[in-house]
C-alpha cells in the first residue's frame, strides 16, 4: 500500500475555469482523472488528502473513523487562520461528531421529515407565486437572484424558524460574509458574533412567548442552552437559504442554455428526477466537505494517517461515469434530465447528510416548474459572458441573473 501518489498536490481552494461556469474547478476533475485520492495543499501551508472518487467520498462521509469535529487540531480549513473564529465552545452540529451531533440533530429532525415538508407545499407554492407576481408586475426584466431565487428559500426558512423576514437584509449580508472565503478574520468574527447574538435574543424572547415555529420549539426545551439553540438557528438559517437560492439561479441559467430540456419540468412524473439531475450536475458545494481521520485508514490505494485532513469532493464523485454514465447517456459533465441521478451526493452522505433535503427538493421542484410555466418566454437579458458567478463562496452560485420574458 503506497502513501505517496504520483499526481501533483492540488492547491486548495482551486480557481474556477474561465470555460464552463457550471463545472467544478478543473484542478479537481484533473486530480480525479489521475486517481481517487490525491495530495492537496491548504492555504495555511499544511497538506491534506483530496478524495475525488465516488466510493472513496462515500467512505470518508460515512465511516466513523473520519471526524467532522471542527475542534480537531488537524481539521482542514480553507480560510487560513479561521480556526479561532470558527472553533467556538458551541460549533453547530454540522461540525460535531456523534453522540453530540445526533443529540442536537434529533431535536430538529421532525421539522424536516418528508411528510412535514409535503404539508408545507401549499405555503411554498404561495411564496413562489407571490415572488413571481412581484417580479413581473408592470415589468419585463428583473434580476432573478434578488427577486426570486433568494426571496423564495429565505421566506420559507424564516417562516419555519420564526425569524422576522424584515431582518433578512442583515442576516443575508451576515451569511454571505460567513460563507465567503474572501472575508477577513475580523469580518468573520464580527458576523459570527452578530448573528449568534441575534438568534440568542430571539430565542430568549420565544422562550417567554413561544409560537408555532422551530426556534420556539427549541427555546422551550430545558435540555438545550441558548447558545446551542443559537448555533442550530444559524446553521438552519444559512443552510436554508443560500444553498437553495444558488441552486435555483444556477439551474435556471443552465436550463436557459438548453431550452430543449425545459419541457420535462412540466411533466409531474419527470420533475423530481429532473431536479435530482440538476442537483447532481451542479453540486454547489464546490469546495468539498472537510473531515479529519481519527485512525489510519486504507482508502483508494493510499493510507490516510490518523490526524490527516481529507476533503471529500462530492462534485467529482457526482460525475463518475461508472455510477451515472452508461451507453445511452450523455457524458456525466453534461445535463441530461432523463438520467437516473438518484445516487448523487449533492446533499452529502452518512450521518451528516443534509437535514433539509426534503425541503430543498420541494422548493426546487415548485420554484423551477412554476417559473418556466408562468414565464414560457424567459431568457437572459445579458450575454452569457456577462453572467456573474459567485466563485469566492463555499456555496457556488450566482451574484445576479438578469432575465427578461
Ligand atoms: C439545494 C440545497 C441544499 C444543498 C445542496 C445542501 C447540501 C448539504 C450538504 C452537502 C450537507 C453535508 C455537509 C457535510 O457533510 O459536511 C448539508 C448538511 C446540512 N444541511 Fe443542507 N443543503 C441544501 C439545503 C438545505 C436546507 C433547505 C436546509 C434547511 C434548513 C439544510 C440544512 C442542513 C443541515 C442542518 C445540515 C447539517 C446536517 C448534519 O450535520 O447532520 N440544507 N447540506
Amino acid at each position: 500500500m503506497t502513501t505517496t501518489p504520483t499526481a501533483q498536490a492540488v492547491p486548495l481552494p482551486a480557481p474556477h475555469s474561465s470555460g464552463c461556469p457550471f463545472a467544478p474547478p478543473p484542478a479537481y476533475t484533473e486530480a480525479a482523472a489521475t486517481g481517487p485520492m490525491t495530495r492537496a495543499d491548504l492555504p495555511d501551508g499544511s497538506s491534506c488528502w483530496l478524495a475525488t472518487g465516488y466510493a472513496e467520498v462515500r467512505t470518508v462521509l460515512s465511516d466513523r473513523r473520519f471526524s467532522a469535529d471542527v475542534r480537531h487540531p488537524a481539521f482542514p480549513l480553507l480560510v487560513p487562520g479561521s480556526r479561532e473564529t470558527l472553533v467556538t465552545d458551541n460549533p453547530s452540529f454540522l461540525r460535531l461528531d456523534d453522540p453530540e451531533h445526533a443529540r442536537q440533530r434529533r431535536m430538529v429532525t421532525g421539522d424536516f421529515l418528508v411528510k412535514r415538508v409535503a404539508a408545507l407545499r401549499p405555503d411554498i407554492q404561495r411564496i413562489v407565486d407571490e415572488a413571481l407576481d412581484r417580479m413581473t408586475e408592470g415589468r419585463t426584466e428583473a434580476d432573478l437572484v434578488t427577486e426570486f431565487a433568494l426571496p423564495v428559500p429565505s421566506l420559507v426558512i424564516c417562516l419555519l424558524l420564526g425569524v422576522p423576514y424584515e431582518d433578512r437584509d442583515r442576516f443575508q449580508f451576515l451569511s454571505r460574509t460567513l460563507l465567503s472565503r474572501e472575508s477577513t478574520m475580523e469580518q468573520l468574527k464580527a458576523a459570527r458574533d452578530e448573528v449568534l447574538e441575534y438568534l440568542r435574543t430571539l430565542a430568549a424572547r420565544k422562550r417567554e412567548q413561544p409560537e408555532d415555529d422551530i426556534l420556539s420549539r427549541l427555546a422551550v426545551r430545558d435540555d438545550l442552552t441558548l447558545d446551542e439553540i443559537a448555533s442550530t438557528g444559524v446553521l438552519l438559517l444559512i443552510a436554508g437559504h443560500e444553498t437553495t437560492a444558488n441552486m435555483i439561479s444556477l439551474s435556471t441559467a443552465l436550463l436557459l442554455e438548453q431550452p430543449e430540456q425545459i419541457a420535462r419540468l412540466a411533466d409531474p412524473a419527470a420533475l423530481p428526477g429532473a431536479v435530482e439531475e440538476l442537483l447532481r450536475l451542479l453540486t454547489i458545494v464546490h469546495t468539498g466537505l472537510p473531515r479529519v481521520a481519527l485512525e489510519d485508514v486504507e482508502l483508494g490505494g493510499v493510507t490516510v494517517r490518523a490526524g490527516e485532513g481529507v476533503i471529500a469532493m462530492v462534485s467529482t464523485a457526482n460525475r463518475d461515469e461508472e455510477v451515472f454514465g452508461g451507453p445511452d447517456r450523455r457524458p456525466t459533465d453534461e445535463l441530461d434530465l432523463e438520467r437516473d441521478a438518484r445516487r448523487h451526493m449533492a446533499f452529502g452522505f452518512g450521518v451528516h447528510q443534509c437535514l433539509g433535503q426534503p425541503l430543498a427538493r420541494a422548493e426546487l421542484q415548485i420554484a423551477l416548474e412554476t417559473l418556466f410555466r408562468r414565464l414560457p418566454g424567459l431568457r437572459l437579458a445579458v450575454t452569457q459572458g456577462e453572467r456573474e458567478f459567485r466563485t469566492e463562496s463555499f456555496i457556488y452560485g450566482m451574484r445576479s441573473l438578469p432575465v427578461t420574458w
